[in-house]
């Protein structure tokens, strides 16, 4: 903080929502900016007993004082927006980019049939033929549409103020580093490119104003969809080691894998991550499970994540131990 980037290192769904609830919640947050593709995500936040699943609201909104804004790289399902500022309670502060490009029930119907649902096996909800369709410059925005008149606001100039004054912005991204349309694992890959400087652009903040960039990754390696996955274990070991996920947005089986080095440094590279996260450490290592300092790891724990370090070069400062938003072990101040 003042202003963090959060991005995923592997293939996403490495607990990015989980972190930044706890950064929003612990750095007090008083702006944050959700980046990323669209409702193709699912950012999971369990707070106060509650699970919440995300697809566009910031995972930021378990804080009360923080401002919640999209965008306007993000591509907006006004339907999905709508009902998760019903779930949240939020209406007083969402605010949407005029800019964002909206989804039709055509771009749904285009993701969910042929090569997009066949060969690459996406998320169906529509963001890579809307993201077409706005290179096409045919797409229409959220200004267009009434429903959203009463949350529009210019989010860059929001989010650039908030900087300037000082005051703490997180910028959520979403997806993975291997998801990137342009650094990723092509064609098997989402429809744009989602590293730390695609978010920034997404909403309107240069890369000299970003302070920490945070990267995410998780115990082991996960993946939806088709596509390449180093050293992939089959469903039945990873049902036997504890790894096996259910998709947020599809409800699909994640495929695994174990931690990978190689992408994590290149991930690293990529994002210029500052720090690092690394989430589900309770779920390779069962006794730390809601461990919230650094002594309550256990050796093995310790171990890997000092491993983790010497191979990325950088420290890995958040520890996730449990599912809720505040199970976590955070180094930050000691290093
Ligand atoms: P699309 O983003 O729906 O076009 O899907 C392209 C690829 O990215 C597919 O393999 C999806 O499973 C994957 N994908 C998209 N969003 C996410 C996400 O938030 N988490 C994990 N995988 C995702
Ligand atoms: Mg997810």
């Amino acid at each position: 903080m003042p202003c963090s980037v959060v991005v995923c290192g592997f293939f996403g769904d490495t607990g990015k929502g989980k972190i930044i609830s706890y950064l929003a919640l612990k750095d007090k947050a008083v702006v944050t900016a959700r980046a990323g593709v669209g409702p193709n995500a699912g950012h999971t936040v369990l707070y106060k007993g509650k699970e919440y699943k995300l697809r566009m609201l910031p995972s930021a909104f378990v804080n009360e004082k923080c401002r919640l804004l999209i965008g306007p790289g993000v591509l907006i399902n006004p339907e999905v927006l709508l009902r998760e500022i019903e779930l949240t309670q939020s209406k007083e502060r969402v605010g949407v980019d005029p800019q964002c490009a909206i989804i039709e029930a055509r771009h749904i119907e285009a993701d969910k049939k042929g090569q997009l649902a066949e060969q690459i096996k996406t998320t169906g909800t529509g963001t890579g033929p809307c993201n077409a369709e706005r290179a096409l410059r045919t797409v229409k925005l959220a200004k267009d549409l009434s429903e959203l008149k009463k949350y529009l606001v210019d989010v860059p100039l929001e989010v650039n103020q908030a900087i300037d004054k000082g005051k703490n912005v997180l910028i959520e991204g979403t997806q993975g580093t291997y998801l990137s349309l342009y650094h990723g694992t092509y064609p098997y890959v989402t429809s744009k490119d989602v590293t730390a400087s695609a978010a920034c652009s997404d909403v309107g903040v240069g890369p000299k104003k970003v302070d920490e960039v945070i990267i995410v990754f998780k115990a082991f390696t996960t993946r939806v969809g088709a596509g390449p996955l180093p050293d992939e274990i089959s469903m039945e070991e990873a049902e036997k080691r504890g790894w096996r996920e259910i998709g947020t947005v599809t409800g699909r089986p994640r495929r695994a894998a174990p931690f990978s080095y190689e992408l994590a440094k290149r991930a690293v590279m990529l994002n210029s991550a500052s720090m690092a996260a690394i989430t589900k450490i309770d779920v390779l290592f069962p006794e730390c499970k809601g461990a919230k300092s650094y002594d309550e790891l256990t050796q093995g724990a310790i171990a890997f994540i000092e491993n983790v370090e010497k191979e990325i070069k950088i420290p890995v400062t958040l520890m996730g131990t449990g599912p809720d938003a505040l199970e976590i072990v955070d180094r930050r101040k000691l290093i």
